[in-house]
């Protein structure tokens, strides 16, 4: 298929736009240079003036690019906290700086509201690996046993599962059964490292993250090698042989809190790209060792295309209101575990 690339349209750098947007460029210095805050300051400029005049609100996750997580969205976050926040935010637009099952997950949570999405196309290697009809299979293949869905999914394997989970809370939802044992589907990765933290049999499935899985145990080697003083934090969608090399495995929340609450010196993050500039605009005096696995689908979103989804309410999230409904419970009763 041919993927058409459009072109933006070009906003103009005037001395206005340089003053109105000074602030917003102060924290982000040091992971934007001058000549990018150039080009993305006149996007700011309109799309903040734009939301508000529309009444919009802009959830950004922390793999979104510098300038949109920390100059244009109103609530910023992991999957969890963009989950609350859009169960909870009054606006009648959601537009979705994520990927497609977060867009969904929104409009599961908010289903009066207009929920849209920059593009499309962004989606994700583990919503792609499971679909309704396989988690059917798996209910006959084991009946009885709860099945715990990661949020990275469609609505329609949600609608399919007992509950949902994230990386945030995983351990706590597989805790929050009865079951000795538990289908953790589609992340076989988050399943495995889940499993050893609780006494429960989890069963899983072969879904990967594309981003996640590329990193090596050799890569963590090299990293300490370079800088033997660097802390290295892990997220669980990587391998556990992966997670054996770091010094601390948790969430995309977790892994934030822990620079923000121990200031190490130097930190390496094994996760997303984005998500090391984002934690180093927040905290000044450490250093990042930035090891760089972008993934694609989060780096379809850009500010020219959230511009021109605000101007154009273009293209709305739409989920069969049946299998909303199936799904919102799945993921309405892992909002109800407390974590
Ligand atoms: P969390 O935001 O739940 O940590 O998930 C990471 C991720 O890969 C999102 O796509
Ligand atoms: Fe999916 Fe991985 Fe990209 Fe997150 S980082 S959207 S899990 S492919």
């Amino acid at each position: 298929m041919l993927d058409t690339i459009e072109r933006p349209q070009v906003l103009q750098f005037t001395a206005e736009v340089a003053r109105q947007t000074a602030d917003l460029y102060e924290p982000v210095r040091k992971v934007i240079s001058e000549m990018e805050w150039c080009e993305h300051a006149p996007y700011i400029y309109a799309i903040n003036r734009l939301k508000k005049e529309m009444g919009a609100v802009i959830l950004a996750h922390n793999y979104m690019t510098p300038e949109i997580f920390n100059c244009v969205a109103d609530f910023a976050g992991d999957s969890l906290q963009l989950a609350q926040q859009a169960a909870k935010t009054d606006a009648d637009i959601i537009v979705q700086a994520g990927v497609h099952f977060m867009a969904e997950t929104s409009k599961i949570l908010s289903p009066e509201k207009t929920v849209l999405i920059p593009d499309m196309k962004a989606g994700c290697s583990l919503a792609s690996s499971i679909t309704a009809a396989d988690v059917r299979l798996l209910r006959e293949k084991y009946p009885g046993v709860p099945i715990v869905t990661y949020v990275n999914t469609s609505a329609e394997v949600k609608a399919e599962s007992d509950i949902c989970c994230t990386s945030s809370n995983a351990l706590a939802i597989v805790e929050s059964f009865d079951s000795d044992t538990v289908l953790m589907i589609p992340d076989q990765y988050l399943a495995k490292n889940i499993a050893r933290q609780t006494k429960k049999k989890i069963l899983t499935y072969a879904g990967s993250c594309e981003v996640h899985e590329r990193f090596t145990p050799e890569n963590i080697r090299a990293y300490r090698k370079a800088w033997p003083d660097a802390v290295v934090l892990a997220h669980p969608e990587c391998p556990p042989e992966v997670v054996d090399e770091a010094d601390f495995s948790g969430s995309t929340k977790a892994m934030a809190d822990y620079v923000q609450n121990k200031q190490p010196a130097r930190v390496v993050m094994i996760t997303e790209c984005s998500m090391s500039d984002n934690v180093a605009v927040q905290n000044p005096n450490v250093e990042f060792v930035r090891p760089c696995n972008l993934c694609p689908h989060m780096k379809r979103i850009t500010l020219p295309k959230i511009l021109k989804t605000l101007q154009t309410r273009q293209t709305e999230v739409t989920v069969d209101p049946a299998i909303a409904e199936r799904a919102r419970a799945a993921v309405e009763r892992m909002l109800a575990v407390p974590v």
